[in-house]
């Protein structure tokens, strides 16, 4: 049975969304071009928030399919189904995104089982096909249909990676934290918070992610400082914020959690 969690988004209002660079044009033309799009970055850098921004944007549906070890190419393209009346085929979400020229993300699509590549590669390249092995059926994809893939480069099990054959056949654009002043707008537009807050709360962001001691996984994602925000804005102490939302996410060590703390006390105590 498919776990990949299926969504559609068909929002008439753009979500919030910042650039960070000439993402929004090279996005357009890979749409109008009908090329797939490949977007790499670490967690929490707006990678998904920039693809529902496109999908509404363009005025197209959005299918959003969270990739694990367990996915396999028949959790995207469908399965026969048996019910009490008899047999019948059942698209998948990528299945249904080609035939109704949606947008299909595949996020951390390097986590999916290697039988996928099976179904992706006659889907990116000019063929622009999906063969449904199991009905018969050859699908044209519609000219509307975009496949739009992302992974974080930043954790281990890229090791497994992507094959050349299949990274050479998406444009890909790079994402990372964005710059001071456009995290501080992000974090103002998503919370309300002022200003001053917001440049405070940056600040400490850049000096958590300078800190090169400790071994971090990642760094403090702007996810986590718009959680911080949105804590402080509702009224939540903010250091026992900065604690709870920006270091305790980072890490299970102790003694770097407490580091961190001396560094949002230096940055940010009162
Ligand atoms: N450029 C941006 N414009 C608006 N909001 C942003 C932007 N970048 C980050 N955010 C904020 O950060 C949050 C996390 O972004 P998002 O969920 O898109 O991250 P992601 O890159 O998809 O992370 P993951 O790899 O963990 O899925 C968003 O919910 C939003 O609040
Ligand atoms: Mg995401």
């Amino acid at each position: 049975m498919s776990t990949a969690t299926a969504s559609e988004t068909a929002s008439p209002d753009l979500p919030f969304y910042k650039p960070q660079g000439d993402e929004i044009a090279l996005f357009e033309h890979a749409y109008k071009h009908q090329l797939p799009m490949l977007i790499k970055g670490p967690t929490g850098c707006g990678k998904t928030r920039f693809i529902n921004y496109m999908a509404a944007r363009l005025n197209r549906p959005v299918y959003t399919v969270s990739c694990h070890d367990d996915l396999t190419a028949a959790d995207l393209v469908g399965r026969h189904l048996i019910r009490e009346e008899g047999t019948f085929w059942s698209d998948g979400p990528l299945t249904r995104a080609v035939r109704e020229g949606a947008i299909c993300y595949l996020d951390e699509v390097v986590e999916a089982r290697k039988d996928t590549t099976v179904v992706l590669h006659p889907l990116t390249d000019d063929r622009r096909i999906l063969p449904l092995e199991r009905t018969g059926e050859i699908l044209h994809a519609s000219p509307e249909f975009m496949l739009v893939v992302s992974y974080n480069p930043g954790y281990q099990n890229l090791l497994k990676g992507m094959k050349p054959s299949t990274r050479q056949r998406f444009v890909a654009a790079r994402f990372d934290f964005p710059s001071s002043e456009l995290e501080q707008e992000i974090v103002i537009g998503e919370t309300g918070v002022d200003a001053t807050l917001a440049r405070r709360l940056v600040n400490l962001a850049n000096a958590l992610r300078s800190l090169k001691d400790h071994d971090l996984e990642e760094a403090a994602s702007t996810r986590l400082l718009v959680y911080t925000a949105m804590l402080i804005k509702g009224g939540y102490d903010p250091l026992k914020a900065c604690r709870a939302a920006l270091v305790e996410p980072l890490t299970d060590d102790e003694e770097t959690t407490n580091a961190l703390m001396e560094v949002v006390d230096v940055t940010f105590g009162i």
